[in-house]
């Protein structure tokens, strides 16, 4: 695991989730409220992306079908149990970094 920088806080505004690509993964990020969260970018469902979904407080809604997942803990709503990976997050100034 290593922290990369892949994203500034400019670049993702309070209630925004987006897609990077960090050594050839696919993971989505979050801004809740100034507090970012990293999870992967593929749903548990049909690896929709999820960087590309509706962020409502600490919930992602899938833009394919809908499932829900809490970007903190990755737990899924929609199917009890499920859960995708989570990714540290380390802010250093305007640096977002992704333990990878
Ligand atoms: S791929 Fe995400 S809900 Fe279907």
């Amino acid at each position: 695991m290593a922290l990369v920088k892949v994203a500034t806080l400019d670049n993702l505004k309070p209630g925004e989730a987006r897609t990077v690509i960090v050594s050839g993964k696919e993971i989505a990020l979050y801004n809740v409220s100034g507090k970012i969260f990293a999870t992967t970018n593929a749903c548990a469902h049909e690896q929709g992306p999820l960087g590309q979904g509706s962020l409502e407080d600490n919930v992602i809604t899938c833009p394919l079908h809908g499932w829900q997942f809490d970007v903190e803990t990755g737990s899924c709503r929609t199917v009890p149990g499920l859960k995708i990976e989570t990714y540290r997050v380390e802010v250093r100034g305007k640096d977002i970094l992704v333990d990878v």
